[in-house]
């Protein structure tokens, strides 16, 4: 096992001030209809993989913590690391312990957690040796037989939403942008209201957790491949559709889609699971 840096990685301004000022990512997967599917998803996925409660899990990239909330809730001991002060801040209220920190360098000891969350560094890690070394810490940390779960942004996300927004057609610089990340993943910041960020191919996502020493990963869609319907619908009624018919068939549409491969493009997120 690597021993880990000693020295503090770079996070890039852009993303602090993002996720510090611009935005407030505690409301983001409660105040529309695809982030409602996305934590839906994610903690059915999760579930069907944790071990019993009580055991360890690092949240890496935790956030405000509204995975931790649940996770304490069912009985789970949580410690949450993320680069930015603000989510920090909030996720001390979850119940989890907390601590500022990057997914490259973790200073948790090897071997030392059931669980390793990876539920959003891999998003704004544009080189690919870093998102090999966040997932190599991911390796090291947990113990052997344990789980890493790691999320990544679907490639052909931006082109969904922004049809979605309608911004694809009316936006010549968002239409540039999406055609940018669709030929190399990278959208630089600053181009269409979302910040430095990098957007996986399932095969891309598998190889990099295999890379990483993660054998054996399974790769899900998220939201699956409806979920842009879903988002067009709540864009053009201005209503949150998270209780809706359309948000029940979105959810099956993406159970449904999970064993064929060529649905998971469609998806807006990927969450790839594997045992150490
Ligand atoms: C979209 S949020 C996801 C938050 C939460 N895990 C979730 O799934 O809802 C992405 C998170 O990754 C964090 N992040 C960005 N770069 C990171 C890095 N190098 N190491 C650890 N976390 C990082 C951000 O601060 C942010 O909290």
């Amino acid at each position: 096992m690597t021993t880990p840096r000693t020295s503090a990685p770079h996070i890039a301004p852009e993303i602090l001030e993002f996720y510090g000022e611009t935005i407030n990512e505690a409301d983001r997967l409660t105040t529309s209809a695809d982030g409602v599917l996305e934590m839906v998803r994610t903690q059915e996925l999760l579930r069907r993989y944790l071990p019993d409660a009580p055991a360890g899990v690092l949240d890496v990239g935790g956030g405000p913590g509204v995975h931790a909330q649940w996770l304490v809730k069912d009985g789970y001991t949580v410690h949450l690391v993320d680069p930015v002060p603000r989510h920090i801040a909030q996720a001390a209220k979850t119940g989890a312990t907390v601590e500022l920190g990057d997914a490259r360098a973790l200073m948790a000891a090897d071997d030392s957690y059931d669980v390793v969350l990876v539920l959003g560094p891999l998003y704004h890690l544009l080189d690919r040796e870093d998102r090999l070394q966040a997932l190599r810490e991911a390796a090291r940390v947990v113990r052997p037989g344990g789980l890493v779960a790691a999320a990544a942004i679907g490639r052909y996300a931006s082109l969904f939403e922004h049809t979605a927004t309608t911004w694809l057609g009316t936006k010549e610089g968002v239409r540039a942008a999406v055609a940018d990340i669709l030929s190399n993943g990278v959208h630089e910041p600053g181009r269409k209201g979302f910040t430095a960020a990098y957007f996986h191919t399932g095969d891309q996502l598998a190889r990099e957790m295999a890379e990483a020493g993660l054998t054996g990963a399974t790769v899900y869609g998220i939201e699956g491949p409806t979920w842009g319907a879903l988002k067009a619908t709540e864009q053009h009624t201005g209503e949150l559709l998270a209780e809706s018919p359309l948000f029940t068939a979105a959810l099956e549409a993406a159970r449904l889609a999970e064993p064929y491969p060529d649905l998971l493009a469609a998806s807006s997120h990927m969450l790839a699971i594997a045992q150490a």
